[in-house]
């Protein structure tokens, strides 16, 4: 690139900044502009990152002709709507997760990112983690042989988003902790799983907690799935926003069983592997490496590549599409208690 790429970034709460350290660490962008509704959020993210343009809207900041690469922050009901407008303008654009309210909206995304030759990336930045990174390489290397089973869960003790008072609201953010949190890990799940076609699921949402904080929570604090691929292949994912457990339960656990070993991603030592099992079960735990470069710097640093035609975005429309279609088959089997296919 022979010129800095300039980004405006739409929605200034913690992801907006997020993104915004993202494009620093990875080089090779000017931070340009930022819109808002809320004129603090954006001045503060113009003070933190010295920002040269302002907009009170998405539309504005969609039509500033300077603009290359525009991170999409914002609620995700708006998703669909703003990255089509922005693939439109002819910018590159990097969306939050989850990825829209639908399969069918990311597909209609995607062909606006086809139609434009632009990059669409879902912000899935969780797979950018070092443990995640280096858990990847494991099971790409076939440390693990054929990995079968794998368990994910995120589960916050007491952590309901309040962002401006969507996250909530069904119709504007598709669903709760499993939308939110469950999201980020069926894709790095799916993924140690070697992304098998999926078949079934059968899910439960609960909300025992939150109601009786407020009484217009519409969506679940916490859900279960079992997920059932092609060839047998599952995938047990967990989700909480809110859940009675003791404090070190707090947090994300992610353990893929294979053929020949075994991997836990989240341990003190970062990701670890398991080999040479013996007829009791004995193994040898075997602490695995990570990349310097992690999380939104990474994923910026992903998004270069792509954008100079050098790679394909690892969560483009096409993945993020049969992510939704998981999503929508758990909150399907959790209202129908039944189990839905994929
Ligand atoms: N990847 C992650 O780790 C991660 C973490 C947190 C949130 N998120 C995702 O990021 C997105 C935003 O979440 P949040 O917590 O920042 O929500 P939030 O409600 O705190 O912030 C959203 C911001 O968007 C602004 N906004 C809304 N409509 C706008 C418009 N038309 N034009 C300009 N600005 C507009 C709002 O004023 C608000 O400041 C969601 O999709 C959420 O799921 C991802």
């Amino acid at each position: 690139m022979a010129r800095l790429a300039k980004v405006g970034i739409i929605g200034a709460g913690w992801p907006g900044s997020a993104h915004a350290r993202g494009y620093q660490a990875a080089g090779g962008y000017e931070l340009y502009a930022v819109a808002d509704l809320i004129p603090a959020r954006r001045e503060e993210l113009v003070k933190q990152f010295a920002i040269e343009k302002q907009y009170a809207s998405a539309e504005e900041l969609i039509e500033d002709k300077f603009i290359d690469v525009v991170s999409l922050c914002v609620p995700n009901h708006l998703h669909a709507p703003l990255a089509v407008a922005a693939l439109r303008a002819g910018k590159h654009v990097v969306c939050e997760t989850p990825p829209a309210m639908s399969a069918g909206e990311v597909r209609r995304m995607g062909h606006a990112a086809e139609k434009s030759g632009k990059t669409l990336l879902f912000a899935l930045q969780r797979r950018f983690g070092g443990c995640e990174q280096a858990a990847r390489q494991a099971v790409a290397k076939g440390l693990l042989g054929q990995v079968y089973h794998v368990r994910a869960a995120w589960m916050r003790t007491r952590g309901v988003p309040s962002g401006t008072g969507w996250y909530t609201h069904r119709e504007q953010s598709g669903g709760g902790a499993m939308a939110d949190l469950g999201m980020q890990m069926l894709d790095i799940a799916w993924d140690l799983l070697g992304n098998p076609v999926p078949q079934t699921v059968f899910a439960a949402g609960h909300n025992s907690l939150c109601p009786r904080i407020d009484g217009k929570f519409e969506v679940e604090e916490a859900g279960t799935s079992l997920i059932r691929f092609e060839g047998g292949k599952c995938l047990e994912l967990s989700a909480a926003w809110a859940i009675n457990q003791p404090p070190q339960q707090h947090g994300a656990v992610c353990r893929a069983c294979g053929t020949q070993g075994a991997l836990e991603v989240y341990t003190q030592d970062g990701a670890v592997l398991y080999r040479d099992f013996d007829q009791i079960g004995k193994c040898k735990a075997i602490a695995l490496k990570g990349p310097k470069m992690i999380h939104h710097g990474a994923m910026m640093r992903h998004l270069k590549e792509c954008m100079l035609g050098k790679g394909k975005p690892q969560t483009g429309a096409e993945r993020a599409a049969i992510l939704m279609e998981m999503m929508q088959a758990i909150y399907k089997s959790m209202e129908t208690g039944k189990s839905a296919n994929v």
